[in-house]
């Protein structure tokens, strides 16, 4: 669905959602990134996401260290 200015800052936070989200997902609570973060960042891994803008797709990234030592 694109991703806004406004929710960029909120994507990976707890609660964080747009006012969109329940049109796509009634079960919308906006946790699911915000643990997806905190269990990237336990493996010293980092996330983030790139998009356009609203209806211009979005391109989720995830990078894990091969060696976390
Ligand atoms: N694949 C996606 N493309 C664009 N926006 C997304 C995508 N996944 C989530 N979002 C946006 O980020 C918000 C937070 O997502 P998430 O933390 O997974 O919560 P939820 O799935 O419960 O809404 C969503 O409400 C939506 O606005
Ligand atoms: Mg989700």
């Amino acid at each position: 669905m694109g991703i806004s200015d406004e929710l960029k800052p909120k994507l990976f936070t707890k609660g964080g959602r747009d006012e969109n989200s329940l049109k796509v997902n009634i079960n919308s609570t906006g946790f699911g990134l915000s643990f997806v973060k905190d269990v990237v960042e336990a493996h010293k891994g980092r996330v983030w996401a790139e998009s356009a803008g609203p209806n211009q797709g979005s391109t989720f990234y995830m990078e894990l260290p091969v060696n976390s030592n």
